[in-house]
């Protein structure tokens, strides 16, 4: 099937209590491996590439790549753009043929923020293309984005239900606690936040930072109205770890195709098992199927 939008995947999540995976990739193989996973699973997925990962190989290759893998898949597959800052990439993604882009102006005020992001919805509604906003600050370092613990800052609930009611956003994303890369300790997340943003907004939610979380915290967290978790770090480190651990134990061994073989599967499995603590296997090829009804 071609790409899917963002929020036909995050409503069904939604009503049927789990989490769509939306992991980073950061080549073709990672890629590739994503959405077998997500196959092998039989569980709808979103790829997302940060601004970085397109800066690196260019809006075409990316879409070529993601065509060539989801269209022949019997799984949806959305294809999303983490945390745009800049206006022009946004749009130049939409153009070039993502399915979904975040807008992350939550460096602005408030008013800015919702400004900024009216202009994307507004830019993505016409081209039938899903919008993630962030509001409040998440912490950590994703790519290039470095937020500091003191800078950081929760979400106002209040403020997000006013967010939400002006912008018609596949998925929310609300600071809550949790932070993009490694925790340093035990992460602090505001449960009551969720369950008192999403009451209010009815908007689906992305959990951000989902590396290191436990399975505990991820399941409450889609019980309260999560519907979407990003996996990025972890999937870096299998994708550097897979490659180094296969020359340590086979020292001899120069032949590339095997190294990138156990990379892979790496990966995969991680994903697989994402997915599967999302609550999101053997729901995919349904899904598919009634998304291709409408
Ligand atoms: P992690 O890097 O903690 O997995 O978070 C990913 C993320 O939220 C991307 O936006």
């Amino acid at each position: 099937m071609s790409l899917v939008s963002l929020a036909p995947i995050t409503e069904a999540a939604r009503k049927a209590n789990y989490a769509v995976g939306a992991f980073n990739p950061v080549d073709y193989a990672s890629m590739k491996a994503i959405i077998r996973a997500a196959e092998e699973e039989d569980a709808p997925v979103i790829v997302q590439t940060s601004a970085k990962t397109v800066r690196y190989h260019g809006y075409e290759a990316l879409v070529v790549w993601v065509r060539e893998l989801a269209e022949r898949s019997p799984v949806p597959v959305a294809f999303h753009l983490d945390h745009g800052k800049e206006l022009e990439m946004i749009q130049h993604c939409i153009a070039a043929g993502w399915t979904s882009v975040m807008i992350d102006a939550s460096h602005l005020s408030f008013e800015e923020n919702l400004a900024m992001s009216r202009k994307v919805t507004t830019m993505a509604e016409s081209a039938g293309v899903g919008v993630e906003a962030e509001l409040g600050k998440i912490g950590g370092v994703e790519e290039e984005i470095v937020v500091a613990e003191e800078e950081a800052h929760l979400a106002d609930p209040g403020k997000a239900e006013i967010f939400c009611r002006e912008l018609n956003l596949g998925v929310f994303a609300p600071a809550i606690g949790t932070a993009h890369g490694v925790y340093r300790g035990e992460p602090k997340i505001a449960f009551d936040l969720i369950e008192e943003i999403y009451r209010r907004t009815g908007t689906p939610l992305a959990l951000h930072g989902g590396t290191g979380l436990s399975d505990e915290t991820i399941q409450r967290c889609i019980k309260l109205g999560c519907a979407k978790v990003n996996i990025s770090t972890n999937l870096k480190h299998l994708f550097i770890g897979g490659f180094a651990d296969y020359h340590r134990e086979n020292p001899q061994d120069y032949e590339p195709l095997k190294v990138l073989a156990a990379q892979f599967e790496c990966m995969k499995n991680l994903v697989r098992e994402k997915i599967r603590q999302f609550g999101a296997s053997g729901k995919g090829r349904a899904l598919e199927t009634s998304l291709c009804a409408l």
